[in-house]
């Protein structure tokens, strides 16, 4: 079927068209005969890179252009919703109906807010968690969403995450019950199911545009499913890497997928020591300047000076563990065929559409905590694998596991590569994770009943696949929880949200968090600090998993404890009574440690030796930090609690940029973070006024301040600039390399 002659607005179809798609593939056809584009709820279960996103572009088109509708595309990570919103970003010159052109937004950050600025957009791409937040605040364009595509639909089998996507799915139905769906994944068995949950059709193929060759290697040689074989030649005594020097010298890029982070490390120093042969002249230097964008983003620490320096040999690793800005970097890299072999944590796994032409699988078992070394799924085999051979860069692929005997050969053909993926269930039904959605459900007035309750989880994909009755017993639990905490309150049959209840449901936070920060708020302790308040919060299970001790930790942190013992908001567990209670609250000790040293501009490089955690980690504690303050700072106000509210609004901020509470003023302005600001602070320019008053020369006179900078500081404060200076400046600019990020 051509792209040309399907009923979708010409102006999509030319655009298409120029980026040379002008057939569809055979899965694209079966669902749009399927009745896609009329409007059909739909469930496309086909393989990896077979362009499922094709046909949620088309649908999104329709309906934002012939149907005046808005559509929701759900992913499970922001990498891919990225991806997804640079995709779609090739249909915004597209005018509608009313002459404004097609909008695409991407929302993926902060959840207390109803983002209203979202209702301008047509298309918005975001998370499950995102999305969720939004429908809590009832953001009234919410209701006007007429199509919602739930990308990797698979992730409802996920135990932490899959709730929100399934509840937020059921909400969307709840909504509006016209809402289209259309649900993609390439690994799922029981597609039927699901489909009757969402009351859609669904289409199933095992076509691929790419063939992928999925195999096991045995010392040097590979077996294929197919039955083909393939010798590979042993270079070194590592099968992984003489694997990704066989597709180098081929000219193929490889993607390893490591079990941990500290594997995909090391994984990526051995492979890095033999790359250097394969990398042209040209090439070097190309990567030469790519490590520099490694060094200049952000501040200087081991782990961007070892990335710079794998990248200088056309390797890299990529994992949680790395900032935001290192890992965007490096997925850019890769896709320009810049860096030639990538380690990865499964933070790749999924939907994104990368040049891997050989996929290595270098151990199929992961440390589950509480589990030890565990086999991975078969999903997520089949999702690793999928990242081989996609069509906009690849003819063919490859997707190998490495076994050690010939014994564990078998196992991994029979296990992995000839096996389905297991059925999706779901995994709702546990108490702390729908207590946030069972208040959610009151205050957000989706129903006023316990009958309405059971209403809502009756229509949810647990209640399709079990029965309703299975989760009454815990949200009957949760309602008494929740009454009994006065989040919410009951007359006669109604069912409605205390204020108290309402502000937590917004805040995103697990009730169970409120609680905490309710019950300290109300037993200040007779020091409130800094350190108390940073303590609190990393007490509250919306922390997440806390800062592990290290054994030769646990002395500093006991003495740590007891310095601060009267800041404390909370009780401190008996070391003898509870030992595990009391390592857990070192932890909190340890996270709060961190923070405060943050917020006292220690380096990011000393901050990691000193407690040991990664940049990833760290800015995942700092996000978790920023938002739990601001819900202790609103809890605060709705309480009336004047006494810890200066400092609460303070640290959100303090916390936000890492600064000493005198750099607030300097660190409000755009392009300046805690390196400049501290540099500008000590040169004598600690308010806005000094900046006023200073020259453009003076400030391009300090360290890390350039010529567009300082125009863009001027810009900000005012002040007197002679008109030849802008236009040196804005000269300057132009040359100018250094990249201005907030730092
Ligand atoms: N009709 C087509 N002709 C040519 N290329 C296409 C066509 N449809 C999609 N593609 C390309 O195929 C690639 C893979 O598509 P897409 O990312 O949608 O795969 P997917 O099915 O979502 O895979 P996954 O399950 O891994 O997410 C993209 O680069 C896309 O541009
Ligand atoms: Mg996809």
């Amino acid at each position: 079927m051509k792209i040309a002659e399907l009923p979708v607005p010409e102006q999509a179809k030319e655009i298409l068209n120029k980026m040379g798609l002008t057939e569809l593939f055979p899965p694209q056809e079966d669902t749009i005969r399927a009745g896609v584009l009329d409007g059909r709820n739909m469930v496309l279960a086909s393989p990896t890179a077979s362009g499922k996103t094709l046909i949620a572009e088309l649908c999104a088109l329709k309906h934002v252009l012939e149907k005046n509708g808005k559509v929701i595309y759900l992913t499970p990570l922001r990498a891919l919703a990225s991806e997804k919103f640079e995709e779609f970003g090739k249909y915004t010159p597209i005018r509608k109906q009313d002459g404004r052109r097609v909008n695409v937004g991407i929302s993926t950050g902060d959840f207390d807010t109803a983002d209203n600025w979202l209702e301008r957009y047509d298309i918005i791409v975001t998370t499950n968690e995102k999305a969720d937040s939004l429908l809590r605040h009832r953001a009234k364009w919410m209701d006007e969403v007429s199509l919602v595509v739930a990308d990797e639909v698979h992730l409802l089998n996920e135990a932490e995450r899959g709730p929100t996507l399934e509840i937020v799915l059921a909400r969307l139905l709840q909504v509006n019950p016209d809402i289209q769906v259309l649900a993609l994944s390439a690994t799922i068995s029981n597609v039927d199911e699901i489909a009757g949950w969402l009351n859609a059709k669904y289409v199933v193929t095992e076509w691929r545009p790419v063939s992928l060759k999925e195999g096991v290697l045995l010392h040097d040689e590979i077996q294929f499913k197919d039955g083909d074989a393939k010798k590979i030649e042993r270079k070194t005594r590592y099968p992984t890497i003489n694997l990704v020097l066989n597709t180098l010298k081929t000219g193929g890029q490889a993607l390893v997928f490591a079990s941990t982070r500290k594997n995909s490390v090391s994984a990526a120093k051995t492979i890095a020591q033999h790359t250097g042969e394969v990398l042209s002249k040209p090439m070097k230097r190309t990567l030469e300047h790519e490590a520099e964008k490694i060094l200049s983003a952000g501040e200087r620490t081991q782990i961007s000076d070892t990335l710079a320096e794998l990248v200088r040999c056309g390797a890299a690793f990529h994992h949680a563990g790395l900032s935001g800005a290192h890992r965007r970097l490096i997925e850019d890299s890769f896709k320009e065929g810049k860096i030639k072999v990538l380690t990865a944590t499964p933070t790749l796994a999924f939907g994104v559409n990368l040049p891997a032409r050989t996929v290595i699988i270098q151990d199929y078992r992961r440390y589950e905590p509480g589990y030890g070394n565990y086999p991975i799924s078969v999903l997520e085999y089949k999702q690793m694998a999928g990242r081989a051979g996609r069509p906009k860069y690849d003819k063919v692929g490859e997707s190998i596991l490495i076994a050690k005997t010939s014994d564990e050969a078998d196992y991994l053909m029979e296990g992995y590569v000839l096996a389905k993926p297991e059925r999706i269930w779901s995994r709702l039904a546990v108490e702390k994770i729908i207590r946030g959605h069972v208040l959610a459900t009151v205050a957000s007035d989706f129903a006023h009943s316990e009958n309405g309750i059971y209403e809502f989880f009756g229509k949810t994909f647990f209640a399709y696949q079990y029965d309703v009755k299975a989760i009454r017993s815990i949200i009957a639990k949760i309602l008494k929880y929740l009454y009994e905490e006065e989040m919410i309150d009951i007359s006669g049959d109604n069912i409605y949200a205390t204020k108290f209840g309402k502000r937590v449901s917004e805040l995103y936070i697990d009730p169970l968090s409120a609680v905490v920060i309710r019950a300290s708020l109300r037993n200040k302790p007779a020091l409130v600090t800094d350190f108390g308040l940073l303590h609190l919060i990393s007490h509250t299970p919306d922390m997440g998993p806390v800062m592990r001790p290290y054994a030769r930790e646990v002395d500093a942190l006991a003495l740590a404890l007891e310095e601060h013992r009267d800041q404390l908001f909370t009780d401190v567990p008996n070391e003898w009574d509870d030992h595990i209670s009391y390592e857990e609250f070192l932890g909190e000790i340890k996270t709060a440690l961190v923070m405060n040293s943050w917020i006292e501009e220690v380096s990011e490089e000393q901050l990691i030796e000193r407690f040991n955690v990664q940049p990833g980690d760290l800015y995942r504690t700092i996000e978790n930090a920023k938002w739990l303050l601001h819900a202790t700072d609103e809890l605060a106000r709705l309480f009336g609690e004047k006494e810890v509210l200066p400092l609460t609004g303070e640290l959100v901020e303090r916390v936000s940029k890492g600064i000493k509470k005198e750099l607030l003023p300097l660190v409000r302005l755009e392009g300046v973070g805690r390196v400049r600001g501290r540099i500008m602070y000590d040169a004598g320019y600690r308010t806005i006024e000094d900046l006023k008053r200073a020259s453009v020369e003076e400030l391009t006179n300090l360290r890390l301040v350039g010529p567009s900078l300082a125009k863009k500081i001027k810009g900000q404060v005012g002040g007197f600039v002679k008109k030849e200076t802008w236009e040196r400046l804005d000269k300057e600019e132009e040359f100018e390399q250094r990249a201005l990020s907030d730092f």
